[in-house]
């Protein structure tokens, strides 16, 4: 079985790689004339554009991005009538993967998916949506799903436990399944979010996810410029993969940071600090990256967001520059019914034994000294914002009883990065890049 991926540059697909699976063996190269034309744009920033023809007993690593999870994935498999495991990974992409979040998609399930229309001629020209018939599931929102199946709305090109809806926004404010309006008819892309189950504490964590960006971004986390917004019991999130501009959109590479570290599967376990020398490879500004990616997980631990795993952390590119993505996925996890502990962690590199203070993580930091002690004197200064989180959070609207059971975990961050620098005197100029 094999499959051919394209990339959108310049405003169109474009054949760029070829993928052969067979009998449990991966074989994959860069088309000729893309390598030749196109070194500038990897497809994964781990994979440089050349002529060589890879083999391996797994899928790529950058491939797994784009391998549809949770609701789409079990909607597909009833489709292709196949039973889940590793061997459905391949047959999933060759069908679902037909307009995934970030700049690739694969050919075979363009056509997947366009046969899936044709079978259903009554989808063509459905009127757009409302929020509120979104958020009431009304027939209109129903008879769209059904007649797009999960497909036209992106189901499988969305990862995540949660059951989500990728939705165009039109010129008149109405709402299309993502892959069934035109370009030029885009005004703003959202991935539409619902509770991951049906219990009262899965509607709680996603109420609270909307309050929990407001608070990242109160605290100077790089967060979208439109946070997501809540309509009843669905998350509305403006998504920051897409740009729509002039009549056009613009897709900008994405990529998990399992993918940047070479990690196949759906739940590799990097450490910590394997996880930060890994962005530092591949971003424009490692120093300002390292820092986001420790402040994002300060707040991880204050806040127990503690699902914090290797594809809930993502790399893009925008203007030439890599950096971390902005945001996304942070709400309080820990009051998931499914009790999820706290993913990844910083296992000191030559030992393999957590480290659980800011102190001995940044003591251990594969970085230059200087950089150490930047990165010392800015934590310690966020220990202010960390300290006033109780109180920003009832302004973002967290609600009181996880702001109540936050106090202990708030403290010890607090109490950490304090202990980072000693106290400035009450009269000296501090400045950011000079500690
Ligand atoms: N605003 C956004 N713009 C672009 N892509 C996004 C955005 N938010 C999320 N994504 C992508 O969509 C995926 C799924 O979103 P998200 O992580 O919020 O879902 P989830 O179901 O809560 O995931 P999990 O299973 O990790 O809990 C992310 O892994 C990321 O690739
Ligand atoms: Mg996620």
């Amino acid at each position: 079985m094999d499959c051919t991926l394209q990339i959108f540059l310049d405003d169109r697909w474009t054949d760029c790689a070829q993928i052969d699976v067979d009998d449990g063996l991966c074989q994959w190269n860069h088309l000729v004339a893309y390598a030749v034309d196109h070194t500038d744009a990897p497809l994964s920033l781990a994979e440089p554009v050349d002529m060589d023809i890879r083999h391996a007993r797994t899928l790529p690593a950058f491939l797994y991005d784009l391998i549809p999870q949770g609701a789409g994935r079990r909607f597909l498999l009833g489709e292709l009538k196949l039973a889940d495991g590793p061997d459905a990974d391949f047959p999933l992409i060759c069908a679902g993967a037909f307009n995934p979040v970030g700049r690739i998609r694969v050919a075979e399930a363009v056509d997947y998916f366009e046969t899936h229309v044709a079978r259903h001629p009554a989808a063509r020209g459905l009127p757009g949506l409302t929020i509120d018939d979104v958020v009431v599931r009304s027939a209109e929102f129903k008879e769209t799903m059904f007649l797009h199946g999960m497909l036209g709305t992106g189901t499988t090109g969305v990862q995540g436990a949660a059951p989500k809806y990728l939705l165009t926004r039109d010129h008149a404010g109405l709402l299309h399944g993502d892959a069934t309006l035109a370009d030029a008819d885009a005004a703003q892309h959202l991935i539409a979010k619902l509770p991951r189950g049906n219990s009262a504490a899965d509607d709680k964590v996603l109420r609270n996810e909307a309050a929990y960006m407001r608070v990242a971004a109160a605290l100077g986390i790089r967060t979208h410029a439109d946070l997501p917004t809540l309509h009843g019991d669905v998350l509305l999130i403006p998504r920051f993969d897409r740009i729509a501009r002039d009549g056009k959109v613009v897709r900008l590479h994405q990529e998990s940071v399992a993918s940047i570290l070479g990690l196949p599967g759906f739940d590799p376990r990097p450490s910590l600090f394997e996880v930060v020398t890994g962005i530092r490879k591949v971003v424009s500004d490692p120093t300002a990256e390292t820092l986001e990616f420790i402040k994002r997980d300060v707040l991880n631990l204050a806040m127990r967001n503690t699902d914090n795993h290797a594809r809930n952390t993502a790399v893009q590119l925008v203007d030439g520059k890599v950096r971390l993505t902005p945001l996304f996925d942070f709400a309080p996890m820990y009051l998931d019914p499914k009790l999820i502990p706290r993913a990844l962690r910083w296992y000191r590199p030559d030992t393999r034994v957590e480290l659980t203070d800011w102190a001995d993580v940044l003591a251990a930091l594969p970085v230059p000294d200087h950089e150490r002690q930047l990165l010392a004197g800015e934590l310690g200064r966020f220990a202010v914002q960390i300290e006033r989180l109780p109180d920003i959070m009832k302004a973002q609207g967290v609600d009181h009883d996880i702001i109540e059971f936050l106090t202990p975990s708030i403290d010890t961050q607090v109490r950490q990065l304090n202990a980072l620098q000693p106290p400035e005197a009450p009269h000296a100029t501090s400045n950011p890049t000079h500690p």
